[in-house]
Formats: C-alpha cells, sequence, structure tokens
C-alpha cells in the first residue's frame, strides 16, 4: 500500500506515516528508519489512534526484521521478540498495539528462513492495514443506521481516518452517513491537553466537506442542556468486560449523556474488545506533565506545580446505547461474539 492522501501508516519500500503532530498545518509524511525511532513516533503521537497503533505495532516488527542482518532464523526470531517487547511497552492503554505485534510475531514463525519471516511478517502487517479500512467501512455501515438526517453528533478525541489506517472508527460511522446522503453535523470537543479535536477531527472533517463546530470539552454539558446534540459517538482505546477506555473527557460526556437522555455510542473493531480483563486490571497511561503546564512553548501554569495527566477514563458499559462494531450493534450488557 502507499500515499498519505487516505493512508495514516503504510509500507512503501520502507515504513511510512503521516506525522500527526504537525496537523493541522502540515500534511507530512515520514519515514520511520528503524524500530527506536517507530517507538518514539508511538510515544509523541506521531502516530495514534488504537486501530493505527495496531497496525504500526505490526508494521513495526516488519520492520525489525527487514533490519535484521542476520542469516540465521533463530536469532533473527529473538531480535524480534526483543523488538516487540519494546514497541509494546511504549504505550500501554490501547490494546491493539499489543493485539498488531502479536500478530504480526506469529506469522514470523511460520518461516523457516530468514527471507520467509521477512516476508510473513511484512504481510501480515500488510493485512492488519488492509483489514482495518475494510472493518471501519462494515463499523460506518453499521453505525450509519443510527443516525437520523439532520443529526448533531458530539465526538471526543479523534476515532478518524488519522487514528487508524483509513476511513475511521467514530467518525467513519458519520462518513458512511453522510455518504448515505444524510446530513449530519460534527461538534468536536477539542480534548485537552493534546488537542486531538482541534487539530486532527476539526482538520479532517473539514478537509472532507463535514460540517463541523469546535467546542471546549467543558462545553458538552451546555451543548445538551440546549437540546444542541441528538447523539455522542466516540471511539475506545480499549473495552474490557466492564468499562470502555477511551481519552481523557470521554467519562465524562458519557455521564452527562445520560443525564439528558441522549445516546452514547461507542464505535471499535473486535480487536479493541479486551473480555479476559477488567477495570482495575489494566494500567492507565499517564503522560508528561507539560502536556498540561505549557502550550506551544509557553507556559500556562506555575513553574513546579503539582499536575496529574492519565491519558485516557473509564466509562462503565451501563452508560453505553451501543457498542458499534462490524459485527453489529451490540446494547450492553451484550458483547459481541469472539
Ligand atoms: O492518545 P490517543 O490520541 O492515541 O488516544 C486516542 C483516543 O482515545 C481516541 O479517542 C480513539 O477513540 C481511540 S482510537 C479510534
Amino acid at each position: 500500500m502507499s500515499t498519505c492522501e487516505s493512508l495514516t501508516i503504510w509500507w512503501d519500500g520502507g515504513l511510512w506515516l503521516i506525522d500527526q503532530t504537525l496537523l493541522p498545518c502540515k500534511l507530512l509524511p515520514i519515514r520511520i528508519k528503524n524500530v527506536r525511532q517507530l517507538i518514539d513516533a508511538i510515544k509523541l503521537l506521531r502516530v495514534r489512534g488504537a486501530p493505527a497503533l495496531g497496525a504500526a505495532g505490526a508494521y513495526g516488527v516488519a520492520l525489525a526484521a527487514d533490519l535484521s542482518r542476520t542469516s540465521n532464523a533463530q536469532e533473527m526470531m529473538a531480535d524480534l521478540e526483543t523488538a516487540a517487547d519494546m514497541i509494546k511497552a511504549s504505550r500501554p492503554t490501547a490494546v491493539n498495539l499489543s493485539w498488531g505485534v502479536d500478530r504480526a510475531i506469529s506469522a514470523a514463525y511460520l518461516g523457516e528462513t530468514v527471507e520467509e519471516i521477512r516476508q510473513h511478517a511484512l504481510a501480515e502487517a500488510e493485512d492488519i492495514a488492509l483489514e482495518d479500512i475494510r472493518i471501519n467501512k462494515l463499523i460506518g455501515k453499521n453505525g450509519a443506521k443510527l443516525l437520523d438526517d439532520g443529526d448533531c453528533v458530539l465526538t471526543h478525541c479523534n476515532a478518524g481516518r488519522l487514528a487508524c489506517v483509513g476511513w475511521g472508527t467514530a467518525l467513519g460511522v458519520v462518513r458512511s452517513a453522510c455518504a448515505a446522503g444524510k446530513q449530519i453535523h460534527v461538534y468536536s470537543c477539542e480534548t485537552r491537553p493534546l488537542h486531538q479535536g482541534s487539530r486532527l477531527t476539526a482538520w479532517e472533517l473539514s478537509s472532507d466537506k463535514i460540517p463541523v463546530t469546535l467546542i471546549c470539552d467543558s462545553m458538552s454539558g451546555s451543548l445538551m442542556r440546549k437540546g444542541m446534540i441528538d447523539k455522542v459517538i466516540v471511539g475506545a482505546d480499549r473495552i474490557t468486560r466492564d468499562v470502555v477506555f477511551n481519552k481523557i473527557g470521554t467519562y465524562s460526556h458519557a455521564v452527562l449523556a445520560k443525564y439528558h437522555k441522549i445516546p452514547f455510542y461507542v464505535a471499535a473493531p473486535l480487536s479493541t474488545f479486551d473480555r479476559q480483563h477488567e477495570e482495575s486490571d489494566i494500567i492507565v497511561e499517564e503522560r508528561d506533565r507539560d502536556e498540561i503546564c505549557t502550550l506551544g512553548g509557553t507556559r500556562l501554569a506555575p513553574q513546579g506545580i503539582d499536575v496529574y495527566n492519565p491519558a485516557f477514563d473509564a466509562t462503565p458499559l451501563e452508560l453505553v446505547s451501543g457498542l458499534i462494531t462490524e459485527k453489529g450493534v451490540f446494547r450492553p450488557p451484550l458483547m459481541p461474539p469472539i
């Protein structure tokens, strides 16, 4: 696969991705030359969003195989296992990262020679990438039925094509509804502290000419009270037996939606479900204090102030009106079949 026009991450003689930290100012592809650079890109959110991280993890294994210079298959697999552990540890909450790495590693084990290992790892990563777009279009088709012509949809963070390989999960639902001829207006929460809503969702939707209005995160309750929101749709980083982990701020929108009797939907592929675990088992990534204390190099808070900066929160499934997946829409406590 190639081209940055519609893909977030792809292989073209090497690993490429759109550097999302430069948006909305620049749409710039960067070449990832080694596993260390991929890990930095993941930690800095140059590539981000659960499904995109799944592909990034698998391509990371393919990259490690491509760069390994050994001619011994066992040694190569040892190199790949080391790379796999490092990649998985780079962001612990989004389950797709480990899922993508593990899929590529299992495929690599099918190779008997180093060349076969390289081929299997890359083929698996390419499959995951293509599959992601196909699955997102199914999520879109299933979710579009829940949206009525003229609906105003609130979303948080970015669960669009930039969070995936293409099309998107929550924004994929909006895209599919628009493609089916419905008029949908999106309210995009800016998503403090890293502004994925204003930098990415607002950019993505306006580039596609889908009507979008940017709001601060704290405005959602007021808009709901004024009757300006018909539905909420967000993505997910991990769905356990009891909660949906998603970008910090999601839980507040879910509680507010419940109070105002507004449907709250979560759109995610089956690869984001983690039925082996519950909320208390999961590590929520805590990020650097400067993400809150500074903006574009300008200090926003007193030097040395105490800061708490979790990247994600947990929304109990009882607040979720429907889980929109490629297998259909499931109303908790109903979950999709494995
Ligand atoms: O920290 P990020 O930008 O990787 O977090 C991503 C999210 O939380 C998104 O909201 C998204 O729903 C998950 S990916 C479709």
